[in-house]
């Protein structure tokens, strides 16, 4: 698939790594060269510390559980990774949300977080709605999703979509709309970057239902298979066995919203052929919710 492509949407995907037409140099578009070196600079960089590391570690292994001779182990009452209930939530506006998100003491990791981190956009229904893991470090600290190496390429993804973080103060620019809400499936960072655990991202799942319930997007940009899993459990039948690039190039749906997973920006960092691939999906996701601009 492809699309009309402006000067400075080619400099975006130049930026991603993504070759989509063949440039004649010119000397205005000198910077974006520059930037597409320094983006790619990272990509090669020793391996990201917090967040990035996370795709490389494997799921903890949990030491068997053994019960003393002669005494028997009840089954768990209940499925760890099935949503749970939270009273009133489907009646929480945003206040109440963010309140109940900031005082969440569901989950053993609102043991160590510094902060919870609720996402960043207009708390108004949106065009885009972008799911990522759970926060890292820089994220954990700063309280908003997406800051570190991970969410510079995400900013460098928005931006060839014509998309911008919407609480990025700077007055958008023109043909660029800032409709966009970002979060997590965690809210809480995991300790050392683990992959989220079941439990938890059940705790967490209402949260990010309440989330799209109240945003209303026109999309959601599942980034990852953390973010997929979490989205397509009700929709696709044993999604957790599925690898992520079978659920890749296909609209899903989640309350009706519809859904197209990617790769995670962290994993794009350290597989550049895969950047063409993820550009392929914003290609099939804005086909399906064209980037409008709206005046002011
Ligand atoms: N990775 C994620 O999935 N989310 C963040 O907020 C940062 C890194």
């Amino acid at each position: 698939m492809s699309l009309d492509l402006d000067k400075r949407q080619r400099a975006m995907l130049r930026e991603m790594g993504v070759r989509v037409w063949q440039p004649q140099p010119a000397a205005s578009e000198a910077a974006a060269t520059q930037a597409a070196n320094a983006i790619n600079t990272i990509a090669n960089a020793a391996r990201p510390q917090g967040a990035e590391a996370r795709f490389d570690s494997k799921p903890p292994v949990m030491a068997p559980q053994t019960a003393p001779a002669g005494v028997s182990v009840p089954p768990p009452l209940q499925d760890v990774s099935a949503p749970r209930d939270i009273l009133g939530i489907e009646r929480m506006d945003w206040p109440a949300l963010q309140a109940a998100v900031a005082g969440c003491t569901a989950c053993a990791l609102c043991q160590g977080r510094k902060n919870t981190v609720f996402g960043v956009g207009p708390l108004a229904p949106v065009d885009w709605l972008i799911v990522g893991e759970a926060p890292g470090e820089n994220e954990d600290l700063a309280g908003e999703p997406f800051v570190g190496q991970a969410g510079k390429l995400l900013d460098n993804m928005l931006q060839a979509m014509r998309l911008q973080r919407g609480n990025d103060n700077a007055v958008p620019k023109a043909g660029v709309s800032k409709s966009v809400f970002i979060t997590n499936v965690l809210k809480c960072r995991p300790p050392a970057n683990r992959n989220p655990e079941p439990s938890e991202v059940a705790q967490c799942a209402p949260y990010l239902k309440r989330q799209v319930e109240l945003l209303q997007p026109k999309m959601i940009l599942a980034l990852g298979k953390f973010a997929a899993h979490s989205l397509l459990q009700a929709s696709v039948p044993e999604v957790e066995k599925i690898p992520l690039g079978k659920l890749r190039g296909q609209v899903h749906r989640y309350l009706g919203v519809p859904v197209v997973v990617t790769y995670h920006p962290a994993y794009l960092l350290r597989s550049l052929p895969d950047k063409a691939k993820a550009w392929d999906d914003m290609c099939l996701a804005l086909s399906v919710a064209p980037t409008i601009v709206r005046s002011a």
